[in-house]
């Protein structure tokens, strides 16, 4: 965050917090009063939250629907887009219910609305947190103005897993990384102000240990130490409570065997008793029926168990309106765990506005004016420049020259659909770019694009079809021999190859975990057949995840990861592979060298017999591939290069309540402008648990001129060295630390230091 926006937002929140007191007192009135006037069941209503995505028909609502608001049965609705549709809902609440209160209107506004910005997993590629809160500002703007007020966002859950299709969702690998990304994200969401009527409320997601599922299997069990959850896998989520998330979405999966719906512990102890949130808290879609094949019962008992542990609202399971009553009579539930339950989802109202003003997100005037505009396109194209990763440049291919004549081939290359990327629910891909379209325009009469496509993305169509859903599907029905032929013409007649490859968008994302993550079969004979023509060939990589690329970094000279780039990926890609933009995106994933590594990640902890060199008999190896990854965590090329000074510690000895300061010189040393994030490790030599071997404390994201140089200086206090020990007790311990800095993880330099 610059200085300026800091004082902004510091300034902003200080009247709020002068405001909060009285807000608080005429806020408890208010609600009070009402909640005095509502019945048992209008109170279990507000707990209800069903989607109504697909049961809209053109004008008509489903009576259904109307008629559970009409009796005060709903607390809000997700998933509908435009403000007619939003509208007429909201008056049914307002006007036909008994008392008039108003619906929340969610959606699952994850990266962008109709300006889509990258996948989540890409934007952290970035490590540019002020882009990332100016993404979230510009998201809630347009949906605001569409009448969303509540955002399914950020999902911070922690992954090591690249099976795991909703690695693509969340943030990479590192506690620290994934924090500040969930923080920028819901600072740029709610802003200082909830009530504005441009900005929304934040779900964080999807509360606890999502990302850990075993075997990468999406919804399978998660077991884990409570060490390694609070000290890897929680910190993200408790940034959201930090950062004023008002609200959380319980996973689906188990937490200590007990489903995280139904997790008391979870919900409860940690969450709200520990943590201190004070939102609400509403299950995942179905969260609370999916409890009866977890084994925890009937409707009426996994209902109760997921109130009394905290979940506040019911997405879609209508296990609250069906079964409460009774579980009240039959003293399976209180009414004060109802009251509480409501008074949240009332609360959240309140602090939105919507009870001073239903409608202030349904002003018909602003969608016009307000969404995909040029400035918000601009910025989601500044953005996804900056999350490319480029893995290989080994010939200087990139950048190309605007001359001659380009193969452009794959199957991403001229697909529309597909580029915003997954989960984008109300992006309008007819009106975005292929690549094809936007290489042509920026090669206008100075260079000639020549298209075919080559491949389809697998051989296997019934595997293609699973992974290009809701209406992305790009089969082409040629015979495969015939499509790649054609495709190794076309390059025998060009200067250079550029090569659109990996994964369509919905072969990543909720419900597409995959066993192999090497590139598919057609594209791979594609590549082979290509390389034979001698020509210089670019993979851009579109993925959703980290993916096996061993056998493309072997044959490959040039690799750019373009992950899945939002509405205005091509032209942004444009801007990179012709060098108006360098690439300067860094790895916030391992990329593993094969499956058989996973989980792979770089903050893991020692073993007792660390391999010293691959192979070695009775240390910690495998007898097929080595320890280490194909790109390491942190990871990035640029078109230029970047040296570091030797590193150097302000002291060899830190106080508890002292510093240490870590500083290096870069210097960019070649003859292009480029973005380097310098990056800080830490390692705890000797603790009461056993530490990781280095944990990403710190970065600074630099930008320099061919031969200019940066002092970068990073502050180590006591903070960066505290750790929840086997009691659970957060603090750090005296002894010594190593301190790592440099370009990425695998590549530092190390000095050490003591805590007295
Ligand atoms: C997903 C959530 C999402 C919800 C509502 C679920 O299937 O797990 O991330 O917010 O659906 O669409």
């Amino acid at each position: 965050m610059t200085l300026h926006r800091l004082y902004t937002w510091i300034a902003a929140a200080t009247v709020a917090l002068a405001a909060c007191a009285s807000t608080d007192t005429k806020m408890d009135q208010f609600i009070n009063d009402l909640m005095g006037r509502m019945t048992l069941q209008e109170k279990i209503g507000q707990l209800n939250l069903p989607v109504t995505g697909d049961i809209i028909t053109g004008s008509s609502v489903s009576g259904d629907v109307v008629g559970q608001i009409e009796r005060g049965q709903v607390g809000g609705l997700f998933n509908m887009k435009g403000t007619r549709q939003i509208r007429q809902l909201q008056e049914v609440a307002v006007e036909r219910s008994r008392l008039g209160i108003p619906l929340l209107f969610g959606m699952d506004v994850i990266h962008g609305y109709e300006t889509v910005f990258p996948i989540p997993l890409a934007m952290s590629m970035s490590w540019d947190m002020d882009a990332i809160a100016r993404s979230a500002r510009i998201a809630a703007t347009e949906a605001t103005a569409d009448g969303i007020c509540w955002t399914f966002s950020p999902m911070v859950d922690l992954c090591r897993e690249p099976r795991w299709g909703r690695m693509s969702e969340g943030a990479g690998e590192d506690p620290y990384l994934v924090s500040q990304v969930g923080r920028a994200m819901i600072e740029g969401y709610q802003g200082p102000d909830l009530a504005d009527r441009t900005t929304m409320m934040a779900c964080v997601k999807h509360f606890a240990l999502y990302g850990g599922a075993e075997a990468g299997r999406d919804y399978n069990t998660v077991d884990m130490s409570h060490v390694r959850m609070f000290n890897e896998y929680f910190p993200p989520y408790k940034a959201g409570v930090d950062a004023g998330a008002g609200s959380f979405m319980a996973a689906f999966n188990t937490v200590d065997y007990i489903p995280a719906t139904g997790n008391r512990w979870l919900l409860t102890d940690v969450l709200r008793q520990r943590w201190g949130f004070d939102g609400f808290v509403v299950s995942d879609y179905t969260g609370i029926s999916e409890m009866i094949n977890h084994g925890m019962g009937d409707l009426q008992a996994v209902s109760a168990l997921a109130l009394n542990a905290g979940t506040d609202m019911d997405m879609v399971a209508s296990g609250y309106v069906s079964t409460l009553e009774r579980s009240l009579a039959e003293g399976k539930v209180t009414v004060e765990a109802i009251d509480q339950a409501c008074r949240r989802v009332v609360e959240a109202k309140y602090k939105l506005g919507l009870f001073d003003d239903p409608y202030r997100y349904l002003d018909p005037k602003r969608a016009g004016k307000e969404i995909y505009t040029d400035a918000h396109r601009a910025e989601a194209r500044r953005l996804a420049t900056e999350t490319f990763v480029l893995l290989k440049n080994d010939d200087h291919v990139l950048p190309l020259k605007r001359q001659g004549r380009i193969a452009l081939v794959g199957p991403l290359a001229n697909t529309r659909a597909n580029m915003p990327g997954t989960w984008s629910v109300a992006a309008t891909s007819e009106r975005y770019s292929t690549l094809l379209e936007a290489m042509q325009r920026a090669t206008a009469g100075r260079a000639e694009v020549l298209y075919a496509k080559g491949c389809n993305v697998c051989y296997d169509a019934e595997l293609e079809k699973n992974a290009t859903m809701f209406g992305r599907e790009m089969r082409d029905e040629r015979d495969a021999e015939v499509m790649r032929t054609e495709a190794v013409r076309l390059a025998q007649q060009c200067d250079v190859v550029v090569a659109a490859m990996g994964e369509p968008s919905e072969m990543s994302g909720e419900a597409s975990s995959r066993s192999q993550l090497g590139i598919l079969d057609a594209q791979r004979d594609l590549l082979e057949a290509l390389l034979k023509t001698g020509k210089p060939i670019v993979l851009l990589n579109f993925a959703g995840r980290a993916t096996v690329m061993t056998w493309e970094a072997e044959h490959l000279s040039t690799i750019l990861n373009v992950w899945f780039g939002g509405s205005e990926a091509a032209d942004a890609i444009c801007d990179v592979i012709f060098g108006d933009v360098a690439p300067s995106g860094k790895l916030s994933v391992t990329m593993p060298r094969n499956e058989g590594q996973i989980p792979i990640y770089y903050n893991h902890l020692n073993t007792g017999r660390p391999n010293p060199k691959w192979f070695t008999k009775y240390t910690s190896n495998y007898l097929d591939v080595p320890n280490d990854p194909l790109f390491p965590f942190g990871y990035g090329l640029s078109y230029t290069t970047f040296s570091y000074s030797p590193l150097t510690l302000s002291s060899t000895t830190m106080g508890r309540d002292g510093s240490v300061e870590a500083t290096v010189t870069v210097t960019n040393t070649g003859s292009t402008a480029g973005t380097e994030v310098v990056q800080l490790y830490l390692r705890d030599l000797v603790g009461s648990i056993a530490r990781p071997v280095q944990e990403l404390k710190d970065f600074a994201r630099i930008t320099l001129q061919p031969g200019e140089s940066r002092v970068v200086t990073f502050t180590i206090t006591a903070d960066k060295l505290k750790f929840y020990n086997a009691d659970l007790v957060y603090d750090c311990e005296p002894g010594d630390f190593e301190v790592m800095v440099g370009p990425d993880s695998r590549n530092v330099q190390r000095l050490t230091f003591t805590l007295q």
